[in-house]
């Protein structure tokens, strides 16, 4: 058996790779404090500790009990808005929090680790994004994710310990079969559409339409939650190969302006959705897609979801059912 151990396993991405990994395989142990997921989303075969990453004392006691081979570092704060308001709880549990579990899975030896980064660290660019892209982070989330990176490499420098980290870019869409999907007002584009169209109000703010971009709208590239989850399934079985470490972004590589998505949305509603336009957000980015050449040549596989129809039915249809069931 492999020992893992997943922080904050109880979110929406984490629940996503639980649902996926072997059991047979993996003995699994979520640390999640709860505050914003509840230990019954996940199935009842699995071992959650409901620890807060600041907690030094009980995370210390968890990794000697354990022994854990591998590590997915997924606990954080991650609204970008908020983050700008809230710099302080951002940096405790996203800085100080991955601190943390770098320090314990140093001291008990783990021998793979994966680390939940973002697309946001890149900042402004235009046009593709590669690996080796300057990072210029616009928002405080941004900066606390790359501090985390930065931490990691350097930690984990002079040790036997493999690290991936994994630069997610904007992750959407639900498994329906297995119930899992974002909870939680967490301002996010696609939801905020789905609970409007769901609620019958077919105006949509949308922030900012002077962007240099083909609608005047940001532009970002999404994946389908499942695809991400698999990424990592892969990156676990391929650790034996990993010399070191490995910085990949996980996308599809494909940019979707604010107005694509609206009218994927347009076509569930069957209306047209009425938009009124906003000064533009502190700490939004113009444009960002993903380079994914990288993870192509590393994972050698076949999205499921990556169609923005379903990236955007998946999560309407969640969303339908976390109003009726939640
Ligand atoms: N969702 C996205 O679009 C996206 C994009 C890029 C990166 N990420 C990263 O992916 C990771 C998971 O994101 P998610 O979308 O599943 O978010 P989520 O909020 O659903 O999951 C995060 C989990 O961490 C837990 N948590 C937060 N603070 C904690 C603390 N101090 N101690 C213990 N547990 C704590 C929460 O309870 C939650 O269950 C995060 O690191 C996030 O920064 C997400």
């Amino acid at each position: 058996m492999y020992n893992i151990l997943i922080t904050g396993g109880a979110g929406y991405i984490g629940r996503q790779i639980i649902n996926l990994i072997d059991k047979k395989k993996f003995n699994i142990v979520v640390v999640d404090n709860l505050n914003t997921t509840k230990k019954n989303y996940l199935p009842k075969n699995i071992k959650v500790e409901k620890i807060n990453i600041l907690n030094k004392k009980k995370l210390e006691k968890l990794f000697s009990i354990y022994n854990f081979d591998g590590v997915i570092h997924l606990a954080a704060k991650c609204v970008v808005s908020e983050s700008q308001k809230y710099p302080d709880i951002y940096y405790e549990t996203n800085i100080i929090g991955t601190k943390n579990i770098i320090r314990y899975s140093k001291k008990f030896k783990v021998k793979h680790f994966i680390f939940s980064s973002s697309c946001s660290i890149y900042g402004n660019s235009d046009g593709i994004v590669k690996e080796n892209n300057k990072k210029k982070p616009v928002s405080y989330y941004g900066k606390t994710k790359l501090i985390g990176e930065n931490l990691i490499k350097r930690s984990f420098k002079n040790t036997k310990i493999k690290f991936v980290i994994l630069r997610y870019f904007n992750v959407v869409g639900a498994d329906l079969k297995n119930k899992i999907g974002e909870i939680g007002d967490k301002d996010r584009l696609f939801n905020n559409i789905s609970k409007k169209i769901i609620n019958k109000n077919f105006k949509i703010n949308i922030y900012g339409n002077d962007y240099k971009t083909k609608d005047g709208t940001c532009i970002r590239d999404y994946m389908h939650v499942y695809d991400l989850a698999a990424i990592h399934l892969i990156c676990l079985k391929k650790f034996k190969h990993i010399k070191k470490s490995l910085e990949l972004n996980c996308s599809y590589g494909k940019g979707y302006s604010v107005l694509d998505i609206v009218k994927s949305f347009e076509k569930i509603a069957k209306r047209k959705i009425n938009l009124i336009y906003k000064e533009r957000r502190n700490g939004d980015t113009e444009k960002v897609i993903a380079s994914n050449k990288k993870l192509n040549q590393f994972i050698k596989w076949k999205p499921k979801f990556n169609k923005l129809d379903s990236m955007v039915s998946t999560t309407f249809l969640w969303n339908k059912y976390l109003n009726k069931n939640l």
